[in-house]
């Protein structure tokens, strides 16, 4: 028995399914009619809104959060999320005809950008795109991303850390054959943790540096209106002490002594995490960013960069039947060097260590679970097919003027450069190049690079190891995120097939992004 005095304020992050989201469906008008379109395999409509959720003991904490509607489909497309304030689980197959009806419900403009899915620039969320209050936006496409956990968050120029820290976040689950015809483990044994972190003021309120500020004010420059602090954060990126999984603070989960499939996503604004089990028990890794790995690896701890996802596969019956686990974040060296001293309002620094996720193993027998062998069909990254096989193209990642930048260039909502062009059907190589420690004030900081519209796969880094964090970074398989340390070169190869257009690129560490390290390029047909 456990002895709840114990625990007084134990909360549990729910498991598996929390309802069909029509059936808890909450006081928001029904804009949409019931589709006609019989072509669609899914329709949804998904509402950003206020709201105000309970997260900590005492006053509720103001949100924005996206709410689902299901319109047309299958129950299982869209799940509530119970608690917390993040949004519905969104479950697809691949190759559904999948439309969603973004409506904006907030006091400020706001588009959804569906991250790692392969669509058309119009249905990519792209910030030219975005919408003012109380106008909607619909979006049209086939899922043909392959099995994997996938998600969506908003992408309004300069306003995404705002947003997103507000609560804006949800997943994107996709399923297919290749990964039905496996025993991996489903429903209850199928967890996703989304995992965060926020800085609550003295009412439970989250606590964002500028939150105030109007839209458009911080246009004319990172340094313009609130603090000088504010400004610096927002500039470094913004790292909280209260550490959240699926929306809740000190998150406890029971599970049984069975196999599980985690779906680990970090949607943190800024903060890495270096996971590790409490006893140090190896992790099984089956999947990234782009789905399942041909097969699975073993790392004694995994890093997870803003915005990547890492499945895990873990057989609880491992462990006796009532044992204490956590998964931890370990120490690390963050590499933020002067950049950590500016950061001044949280009390847990980039690299330090804390827990994420008490995990209970419940009293019951052990179910028996075979380790996952082959998982998928996984081709070789070919570098030798990209048109600049002998030239990569070098992306630095600049600072100057308080601005952050690439090769220089602070984002603009149109441009981009004859290097940022390329050619549909073609593949290229791309380097990533942090050279932070020669930045402004010798800033050196990392950067989680995201490509928009595409699955990449990683070539090779070069230039600085850092010990502390090179054994936990699962470079196989397929991405659309990763880490780049400073003094360290990415390299990757990117394929641009199906859509031509304007697609972004960014740090992902979302502070970032807002001040400038983000750029378009130019697929061009
Ligand atoms: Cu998840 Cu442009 O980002
Ligand atoms: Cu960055």
């Amino acid at each position: 028995m456990r002895d709840s005095r114990v625990h007084p304020q134990r909360r549990r992050v729910l498991l598996g399914s929390a309802g069909a989201a029509a059936a808890s469906w909450l006081g928001l008008p029904a804009l949409g009619a019931p589709t006609q379109d019989d072509q669609l395999d899914v329709h949804i409509e998904l509402h950003a809104v206020p709201d105000e959720v309970s997260i900590r003991p005492g006053k509720r904490t103001r949100v924005w959060r996206y709410r689902g509607k299901l319109l047309r489909g299958d129950a299982s497309a869209l799940e509530a999320s119970a608690g917390g304030y993040l949004g519905p689980v969104i479950r697809v197959r691949r190759g559904q005809r999948v439309r969603i009806d973004l409506i904006n419900g907030l006091p400020e403009s706001t588009i959804v950008h569906w991250h790692g899915l392969h669509v058309s620039e119009a249905m990519d969320g792209h910030p030219r795109f975005a919408i003012g209050p109380g106008r909607r936006y619909r979006y049209a496409f086939t899922v043909n991303n392959r099995a994997g956990s996938y998600w969506f968050h908003p992408h309004p120029h300069g306003r995404t850390g705002k947003q997103v820290y507000a609560g804006l976040a949800g997943l994107f689950i996709v399923s297919d054959e290749e990964e039905d015809a496996l025993d991996l483990p489903r429903g209850a044994q199928d967890l996703p943790l989304v995992i965060q972190d926020r800085n609550f003021g003295a009412d439970n309120q989250f606590d964002y540096p500028g939150a105030e500020r109007r839209e458009g004010a911080q246009r004319s420059g990172g340094m313009m209106g609130g603090s000088m602090g504010g400004a610096m954060a927002r500039m470094t990126g913004v790292l909280g002490d209260a550490i959240l999984v699926n929306g809740s603070v000190d998150a406890q989960v029971d599970v049984e002594r069975s196999a599980y499939r985690l779906r680990l996503l970090n949607a943190s604004n800024m903060r890495t995490y270096k996971l590790a089990w409490s006893d140090r028990s190896p992790l099984t890794v089956i999947g990234t960013d782009g789905g399942l790995l041909g097969a699975a690896v073993e790392r004694d701890y995994v890093m997870l960069a803003p915005a990547e996802r890492i499945d895990l596969w873990v057989d609880f019956g491992r462990w006796e039947a009532n044992t204490e686990l956590a998964l931890q974040s370990l120490s690390f060296e963050s590499g933020m060097g002067m950049g950590s001293m500016m950061q001044g309002s949280t009390a847990l620094a980039d690299g330090a260590p804390f827990t994420v996720l008490q995990v209970w193993v419940g009293a019951g027998a052990r179910t028996a679970a075979t380790a996952p062998g082959r998982l998928s069909v996984l081709p070789p990254a070919q570098p030798r097919l990209a048109v600049n096989f002998d030239r990569p193209k070098v992306f630095d990642l600049t600072m100057g003027m308080m601005r952050w930048g690439i090769n220089g260039n602070s984002f603009e909502m149109l441009e981009a450069t004859p290097l940022e062009t390329v050619q549909l059907d073609t593949q290229e190589i791309w380097e990533f190049r942090n050279e932070g420690r020669s930045g402004m004030m010798g800033m050196a900081m990392a950067h989680s690079m995201h490509v928009h519209g595409l699955q990449f796969r990683i070539l090779g880094r070069f230039g600085d190891a850092y010990e502390s964090i090179k054994d936990g970074l699962v470079d196989e398989g397929w991405k659309d995120t990763v880490l780049v340390m400073p003094g360290e070169r990415m390299r990757i190869l990117v394929r641009f097939e199906d859509h031509a257009g304007l697609f972004l690129y960014h740090c992902h560490m979302l502070e970032h992004e807002d001040a400038g390290l983000m750029r378009n390029y130019r697929v061009e047909a």
